[in-house]
């Protein structure tokens, strides 16, 4: 094959690319990002805010963790950062009541969306103790119920969680009944679970993880798998940040191998010391498919047809 074909081809390929909508088509994504402490502290420093609006603002909605806000004035400004950082788009939040054991540390869960693709059309803070139970998380998980319209999937529940390390295998394990909970009360399968799970290292063992029903249950898929670090310091390597889902069809709406850290040094060209002035974590993330799936199954083979007769026309 000649290389004037070969270009020809390669143009034929992006054109038809393009006609598809391969490109064009704007995914839906998800995120989650331990903030490490986020408060008037980091606030104060623009180029914190910087980085942290350009990470935000890459996602339809992201579940912030670890928001210290006590005099909540810090989350209002990153929000006038966002809403004044992209035209195409306006950002609103809402957000948990602040949790945690002591009153002396606690965090609040944030979800900030795009209010062009994201409804939020359901809130419910999973209680401090059932009746007869033990008190299962340092931070209960803030549930939400999202409308989505232009993904494949259409409507879909988020279940937050940042562990205690030091119980992270019980909390991920509990994680399971705010899901026969959650699934009760609104009726769908269509779950997803998010954020700093420590879900490695030392806080999940080995040992321990057969006894976890969110990992034992196959109806639950775990997208961001171990072997990918979620952390800044070079010198650690863990996946403590996760992204499950529940069901055979939120699975079918995620869009292949889109789940993973998103590593924000890297892309913006941060020092080790930079980035850990943003956090001590990578966001992690992951997209949905707008289609139906049958549409993409029908358009890809129909665009390799198409290729290889361009390709036996033009190169014979
Ligand atoms: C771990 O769980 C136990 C039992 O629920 C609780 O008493 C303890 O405070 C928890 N530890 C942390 C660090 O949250």
């Amino acid at each position: 094959m000649g290389s004037s074909c070969f270009s020809m081809l390669v143009l034929l390929l992006l054109l038809l690319l393009g006609a598809f909508g391969v490109w064009g088509a704007s995914d839906f994504r998800i995120c989650a990002f331990n903030l490490q402490g986020f408060g008037e502290s980091k606030a104060n420093k623009p180029k914190v805010m910087h980085t942290l609006v350009r990470i935000i603002s890459r996602c339809d909605i992201t579940l912030l963790q670890e928001v210290r806000d006590n005099k909540m004035k810090a989350l209002p400004q990153l929000m006038n950062l966002l809403n004044s950082y992209d035209d195409n788009y306006m950002y609103d939040f809402v957000a948990s009541k602040r949790l945690g054991r002591s009153p002396a540390y606690q965090e609040q869960y944030v979800f900030v969306y795009r209010t062009e693709t994201v409804q939020v059309t359901g809130q419910y803070q999973y209680p401090d103790t059932l009746p007869g139970d033990i008190d299962a998380f340092s931070r209960e998980p803030f549930v939400i119920r999202v409308k989505a319209p232009k993904t494949a999937i259409k409507e879909f529940v988020l279940i937050p969680q940042h562990t205690s390390p030091a119980n992270a295998t019980k909390e991920i394990d509990s994680l399971y009944d705010v899901f026969v909970a959650v699934r009760g009360m609104w009726k769908t399968e269509n779950v997803m679970f998010l954020g700093d799970f420590n879900a490695d290292c030392g806080y999940l063992p080995k040992k321990h993880r057969k006894n976890v029903r969110l990992i034992n249950d196959h109806r639950f898929v775990w997208l961001i798998p171990e072997k990918v670090d979620t952390t800044v310091r070079e010198s650690t390597s863990c996946a403590y940040d996760r992204i499950v889902v529940h069901g055979e069809a939120f699975t079918r709406a995620i869009e292949p191998l889109s789940a993973k850290p998103f590593n924000f040094p890297k892309e913006y060209r941060l020092t080790e010391e930079q980035a850990l002035d943003v956090s001590d974590h990578y966001s992690v993330e992951v997209c949905l498919t707008s289609g139906s799936p049958r549409q993409q199954s029908v358009s890809f083979p129909l665009l390799l047809l198409f290729l290889l007769l361009a390709c036996a026309f033009i190169c014979s």
